[in-house]
């Protein structure tokens, strides 16, 4: 197939529709290229016709360029996934950290006094979160033992949300970010460390802080970071206050990226509404295209609690962008919506090694990515444009009910990795009704193509399911859809022998089984293996 016959047939399908996946041009052209090759034929193409192309999972999305938007070139990117390929705390973060153990402490790092107390730091702290008291950073040694346990992995984290919002097109070139309850800067360091790795982008970057411990960790991390990557992120003087009681002249206006990364769980005094109402009202600062981060850990009471919040905002007048889809346009009910995303593992720190060496020291390492997210924005777009055609022969899951022991279709979203094991997998979905928790089920007597069917598909893809069995659980409420030899399972936008073929996968593969509804380990044995 000649380049002239690609792009004839790009340009077609970009006069059809506003955007589009790349998997669908290489569905019009029949057996052409693989998706890596035919983004390498049509890149030089994609300018002159006014487009755009960014990846999206194990595809790629093909839209009209946008003014404003961040973009990446390859090299940019390639460093970026190489990063998360193999992702850990970089030398020129970690050592800071270091001396300012030795700054608060005036020992060395590593001295077995200092180590001692910080992990009966990092302990009370766990044991704090667990009882679900107020966890206290008055002290020196909780921000030190935050630094040494917490900030290595929640600094990951926000890194792929934060390349999460560039590849869906929501970063702009320069933007403007408020990190409310932002501890030792965690976030900050997250975007000093990506736009430098990327080398695109530049940003300014506002916080608020309540605690003077984690204020002075600000003070002596962030800039000092900024400026190592070259500047690239100017970092204003975080504002020292709580954020429930910030005066309008406090914040800046017209924010583009409004970041609340753990920190609405803390808000003890507050219940889901009155987080609502917080976070609604210092909206009104954000940009019209702006985008409200909200990230919680992914144990099942914050996860939920999150997810009853992130509706109560939306109920206030934002639209929700990711994960949830809605794609039969009715409201949901989350009051049981366990669904979180599961990332690669880091490499520990040194900090966290030396912590972890003596008897039971896997209780100070902390190094697997699991977070509950949502993105809203005041402008009402979301992820996936998907909705279920009128007339359309699926079932809703709220109605499943009706069909228990039927054979039935479904179109939902996917909102887990394998929940369950080797033999039999169970990933979370979800349609947007408001359904008991719904589980797609590969049985371990099932043989053939269909036991591994949903690998490699990405969290929050939509998928139609056509015969699948309906199966009550009545221990847990919830139902099973299980997939049987005969059952067919499509992708939307992605036909499914493309994602066998490309093998790539962002799916979480968390280990617990949904029924036992436990909260994720956030010990990990498995944590000193190097990956
Ligand atoms: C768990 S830490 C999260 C820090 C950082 N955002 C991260 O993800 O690593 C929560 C932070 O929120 C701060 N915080 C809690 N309630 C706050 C409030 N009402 N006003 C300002 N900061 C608050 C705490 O002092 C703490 O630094």
């Amino acid at each position: 197939m000649s380049e002239r016959d690609i792009v004839a047939a790009l340009r077609h399908r970009a006069g059809e529709e506003p955007e589009f996946r790349l998997s669908e041009l290489q569905n019009d052209l029949g057996a052409g290229p693989s998706l890596e090759r035919l983004a390498e034929v049509i890149r030089p193409h994609l300018d002159g016709l006014g487009l755009a192309i960014r990846p999206t999972g194990d595809d790629y999305v093909i839209g009209r360029r946008r003014e404003g938007v961040l973009t990446v070139d390859d090299a940019g990117r390639e460093r970026q996934v190489a990063f998360f390929q193999n992702p850990g705390v970089p030398e020129y973060l970690q050592r800071p950290v270091e001396a300012y153990v030795e700054r608060k402490t005036g020992k060395s790092w590593d001295d077995p006094v200092v180590l001692d107390r910080m992990r009966n730091a990092i302990l009370a702290q766990k044991s704090q979160y667990w009882k679900e008291r107020q966890v206290s950073y008055r002290k020196a040694y909780p921000v030190l033992g935050y630094l040494a346990y917490h900030a290595p992995v929640y600094l990951v984290q926000f890194e792929h949300i934060f390349w999460q919002l560039i590849t869906q097109g929501l970063a702009k070139p320069h933007m403007r970010i408020l990190d409310l309850g932002t501890g030792p800067g965690v976030v900050p360091l997250a975007v000093i460390d990506l736009l430098g790795r990327i080398g695109s982008g530049t940003a300014e970057v506002y916080a608020v802080e309540r605690s003077e411990e984690n204020f002075e960790a600000y003070n002596a991390l962030v800039p000092a970071a900024a400026a190592a990557q070259g500047e690239r992120v100017q970092v204003e003087k975080p504002i020292r206050g709580d954020i429930g009681a910030l005066k309008p002249g406090d914040l800046p206006d017209q924010i583009d990226l409004m970041i609340f990364s753990n920190v609405l769980n803390e808000l003890r005094h507050l219940d889901i509404e009155g987080r609502a109402d917080l976070v609604a009202a210092l909206a009104e600062r954000l940009a019209p295209d702006g985008t409200i981060v909200v990230v919680e850990p992914a144990d099942l009471a914050n996860a939920t609690t999150m997810r009853q919040t992130v509706r109560a905002i939306a109920e206030r007048g934002l639209a929700i962008h990711s994960p949830c889809s809605f794609i039969w346009g009715t409201p949901c009910n989350p009051a049981r919506c366990w669904t979180f995303e599961q990332k690669g593992n880091i490499w520990p720190t040194r900090l966290m090694e030396r912590l972890a060496e003596g008897e039971g020291g896997y209780r100070f390492i902390n190094v697997d990515i699991k977070y509950s997210s949502a993105l809203l924005r005041k402008v009402a777009e979301r992820e996936h444009a998907y909705r279920v055609p009128p007339g359309a022969k699926f079932a809703r899951l709220s109605q499943l009910h009706r069909h228990r022991d039927k054979k039935i279709n479904v179109v939902a979203a996917l909102m887990s990795g394998n929940l369950g094991d080797n033999w039999t997998k169970v990933y979370k979905i979800c349609d947007g009704t408001p359904a008991d928790p719904t589980y797609i089920v590969v049985p371990k007597t099932l043989r053939g193509a269909n036991r591994d069917v949903l690998e490699g598909i990405p969290y929050g893809a939509i998928v139609q399911f056509y015969g699948v069995l309906v199966r009550y659980n009545k221990d847990h409420s919830a139902y099973n859809l299980v997939v049987l030899p005969g059952t067919r399972v499509e992708r939307i936008g992605c036909p499914v022998s493309e994602e066998s073929r490309t093998g790539t996968t962002e799916i979480p593969r968390p280990r617990n089984p949904p029924k036992k509804e436990v909260r994720p380990p956030r010990d990990s044995r498995r944590a000193r293996r190097r990956p």
